[in-house]
């Protein structure tokens, strides 16, 4: 039987606290360098380079053919969107950037959603309730817990912020391979899942829409996800780790 859940040993947990912090690093300073006039691209690469100079290398490029360093997925975009010339960032965006770093053999993995205007209206309660919803997530991550208790408390804040629930695509254990056992619905309905034990890393990583919860796969890339309606999505991923008491949020840094 496959595992349900890893437990890293404290060696592996210094190396991917590292990876991590080196993953949040670069994350934020994606997001300080991104401006309204550059190409999705054009980000892309920039990432690239910043990956570059960390030592490190992209987690995501060639994962399962994937083409991207990072994945930049623009208003009614969920997730996995790929940096393209063609698309042109504007002050009305939103834009998720998911980033990955693998340095020495442990791996980071965090996104964030941001514009380039104080938000306001449906777009604020957007960002903002994405973002609590992740973080009252973490709040529910004790020792002791299952992983439904994540799972709960993310969909109770997706709701009371009124947002939908994103069911295809889910949250994951992480910190050797990008993908790790178990997995960390936003949803509840599938049972309790392993208990949370010291040791454990996870990317929680609520994707909540305006709308609702259906999403389309593109056709022609295979990888881009969108909304079906065409209302906009918001996704913020936190990777962290389960200790004896408070989790410890391990892409912590300076713009979530
Ligand atoms: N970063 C995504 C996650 O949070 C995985 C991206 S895989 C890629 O799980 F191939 F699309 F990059
Ligand atoms: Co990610
Ligand atoms: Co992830």
């Amino acid at each position: 039987m496959p595992p349900t859940r890893i437990i890293h040993t404290p060696e592996e947990i210094t190396r991917i606290r590292r990876a991590a912090a080196v993953t949040a690093c670069v994350r934020d300073e994606i997001a300080a360098m991104a401006r309204p006039g550059m190409s999705t691209f054009e980000l892309d690469q920039l990432a690239g380079e910043l990956i570059n100079r960390t030592g490190g290398i992209s987690a995501f490029k060639n994962y399962c053919g994937y083409p991207g360093n990072i994945c930049i997925s623009m208003n009614d975009t969920v997730i996995h969107g790929i940096g393209t010339p063609e698309q042109i960032i504007t002050e009305n965006d939103i834009i998720s950037i998911d980033v990955g770093v693998k340095i020495d053999g442990a791996l980071g993995d965090t996104a964030l959603t941001f514009g380039f205007k104080e938000q306001t209206g449906e777009v604020k309660r957007l960002l903002d309730g994405t973002l609590d919803s992740l973080m009252q997530g973490i709040a529910a991550a004790k020792c002791g817990a299952f992983v439904r208790d994540i799972s709960a408390a993310v969909e109770k804040a997706a709701r009371k912020h009124r947002l939908a629930v994103v069911r295809d695509y889910v949250g994951h254990g992480c910190g050797i391979k990008l993908h790790e056992p178990p997995e960390v619905p936003n949803y509840t309905g599938w049972g309790k899942g392993p208990r949370l034990e010291p040791g454990m890393v996870l990317c929680i990583e609520p994707m909540l829409n305006l709308g609702t919860d259906s999403v389309k796969l593109d056709r022609k890339d295979n990888w881009t996800v969108r909304t079906r309606d065409g209302a906009w999505s918001a996704h913020f991923e936190h990777m962290i780790l389960i200790t004896e008491n408070e989790p410890e949020i391990l892409t912590w840094q300076k713009t979530m």
